[in-house]
């Protein structure tokens, strides 16, 4: 069957954030997206908006037809948000100030009591996904909050290096087995780029990847060559 591919366009607007202006715009970015094979477009809207802005998501919904999963930290001024742009999926994230990306799942153990209450606040129509490690117990919680599945946490599999690569690994095979056995549908990402992928497609299990920082960077340079010689071209006509 198909893999899902989701592109994640947070980097498009970092870089427009750099100077606070409207260019690389992250919609336009979505356009070309739609032109290829993936099946849908990610986005997070961080609470110290950093990158993308609550406009860039009413945008999307006007311009792009493609399925928009919405990452946001489960608070209740997301929900609202949520609750009014009406992606088809948001996926639950843990969010910090200080962190630069995601750095890891969301720990259920903790927070079980608020997660199940923004759960319960969000449209029924929205599918909700929850970030998290590769934890049986967590996935096992997980499974009580009748969600529509989980996306495994593959950034500690692709930070780590020698023996530590392979118990990654391995706990995210025992994941993926363990949620389907519950029936949660299965996503992965978070550091994946052309190389250290490729283990992770081969667990059967995972039917969707959400990708953004090796894709944005890697387009930087296959479109260098050309927008070098677009404005060489516009001061030696
Ligand atoms: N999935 C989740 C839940 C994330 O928070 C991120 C980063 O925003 C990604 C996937 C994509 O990770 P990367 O940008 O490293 O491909």
């Amino acid at each position: 069957m198909e893999k899902i591919l989701n592109i994640n366009v947070d980097h498009v607007a970092t870089l427009r954030q750099a100077r606070l202006g409207k260019h690389p715009d992250p919609i336009e970015a979505c356009k070309i997206i739609k032109k290829t094979k993936a099946h849908g477009i990610v986005m997070h809207l961080r609470e110290d908006r950093r990158h993308i802005q609550d406009n860039d998501l009413y945008r999307y919904k006007s311009t792009i037809n493609l399925p928009l999963n919405l990452e946001m930290a489960p608070t209740d001024e997301m929900v609202l948000i949520a609750n009014k742009v009406k992606p088809k999926m948001v996926t639950l994230v843990p969010e910090k100030r200080l962190e630069l990306t995601t750095e890891g799942g969301l720990d259920l153990k903790k927070n079980i009591k608020k997660i199940h209450k923004i759960v319960n606040n969000l449209n029924s129509k929205i599918q909700i996904m929850i970030f998290i490690d590769s934890n049986i117990e967590q996935i096992a919680l997980a499974n009580t909050l009748g969600i529509h599945g989980i996306e495994i946490n593959t950034g500690k599999y692709t930070d780590s290096h020698g023996n530590q690569k392979d118990i990654e690994l391995k706990k995210i095979k025992e994941s993926a087995k363990f949620a389907q056995s519950l029936n949660l549908y299965l996503a992965a990402g978070h550091g994946l780029d052309l190389k250290n992928i490729t283990k992770i497609v081969s667990i059967k299990e995972i039917k969707e990847f959400n990708i953004g920082h090796s894709i944005i960077g890697e387009a930087i340079f296959s479109g260098l060559y050309e927008s070098v010689n677009k404005i060489y071209a516009k001061i030696n006509k």
